[in-house]
């Protein structure tokens, strides 16, 4: 698809100063995705409460599935608002944050975090980094803020904004300079879900605790939500029994996007899900999702939803 129109021209370059942080914070809050230095590689952020600015950080980097990401808060205050923190992951926070470790704890509900951020999960992974340039651009946003490698999908992390650049050119808006990054990879993830702590990703903090068998590379999720009934794709009405996620000219029980934008379509993909489980109808229909880009994310997860269960799913890393 093509990238939003107000990041079709070239990506503007700003230094991390006041002024930097204040265009990136205006395009923030008006929806748009931002790369930003952290203390291990540049981010894409947006707004994690904004679905649509959600979707697009997945439309700029190309990405042709939909990982979790990380949500970045100021501070362990602001993430005990998010996520569920139990003592032990409470006391790990206190050791590490700010600094480059991402807690995956249970998702508060109603914590207005964007569905397409967590992949449906009930979990949310959280990090308070420590790098001044994301620092202040969520304290001028007031919000979580989501973001993953700001790289285009398949691409190596980027370290520097030169890296960025080269990457994402003319998909985004703007690139904040805040030179090169100090620890150059990302984040070590550690999920503290109420059975003990497991590492879901080695990173720059070492933490003692025991390998996730399965989760061992980012993106090998077993956990993305997965409905509870068959599903059926490139449907084009509702057979009886079905409950029919619509897109387009296809209306449904309720549509991905009436007007088949796929932006749309992606931020409201694991809503309907979701929607669908809970319906009284015993199976799940959706309509056919045509197009690239983003299109193609959002196929790759509804294969993966209609495909038999397995106990692992390989993704692309992102
Ligand atoms: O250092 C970093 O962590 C960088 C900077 C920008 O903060 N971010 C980063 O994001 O590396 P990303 O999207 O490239 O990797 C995030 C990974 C996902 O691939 C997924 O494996 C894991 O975090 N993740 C996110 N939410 C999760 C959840 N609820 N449960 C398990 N894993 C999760
Ligand atoms: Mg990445």
């Amino acid at each position: 698809m093509r990238p939003p129109d107000s990041a079709a021209n070239a990506t503007r370059v700003l230094p991390f100063d006041e002024t930097g942080i204040a265009c990136a914070a205006t395009l923030v809050l008006g929806g748009q995705p931002v790369a930003v230095p952290t203390e291990t590689v540049y981010g894409l952020a947006a707004d994690a409460t904004n679905p649509d600015a959600v979707a697009l950080i997945y439309a700029a980097k190309g990405r042709p599935s939909f990982n979790p990401l990380i949500v970045h808060v100021p501070d362990l205050t602001t993430a005990e608002t998010l996520g569920v923190f139990d003592a032990e992951a409470r006391a790990l926070a206190e050791a590490h944050w700010p600094g480059p470790l991402t807690i995956v704890v249970p998702a508060r509900t109603g914590n207005g975090i964007a569905a397409l951020a967590t992949a449906g999960l009930a979990t949310i992974a959280l990090r308070v980094p420590a790098h001044p340039a994301m620092q202040a651009l969520l304290k001028a946003c007031g919000r979580p803020l989501a973001a993953p490698s700001a790289n285009a999908s398949g691409r190596i992390s980027p370290t520097r904004a030169a890296h960025v650049l080269a990457s994402l050119n003319g998909r985004i808006a703007l690139i904040i300079d805040g030179g090169a990054t100090e620890r150059g990879i990302e984040s070590t993830i550690v999920a503290a879900t109420g059975d003990g702590l497991r590492l879901l990703r080695r990173g720059p903090i070492l933490v003692d605790a025991p390998l996730s068998s399965g989760v061992q590379a980012p993106g090998m999720l077993a956990s993305h939500y997965a409905p509870q009934k068959p599903l059926r794709l490139d449907a084009t009405e509702a057979r009886a029994g079905e409950y029919l996620i619509g897109f387009g000219e296809v209306a449904g029980d309720s549509s991905l996007s009436e007007t088949g934008n796929l932006v749309e379509a992606a931020a409201r993909l694991f809503d309907l899900l979701h929607a669908a489980d809970q319906a009284p109808q015993s199976r799940i229909a959706v309509a056919p999702i045509p197009g690239d880009g983003l299109a193609i994310a959002i196929r790759d997860r509804l294969t993966r939803a209609a495909s038999p269960r397995s106990s692992t799913e390989t993704d692309s890393s992102s």
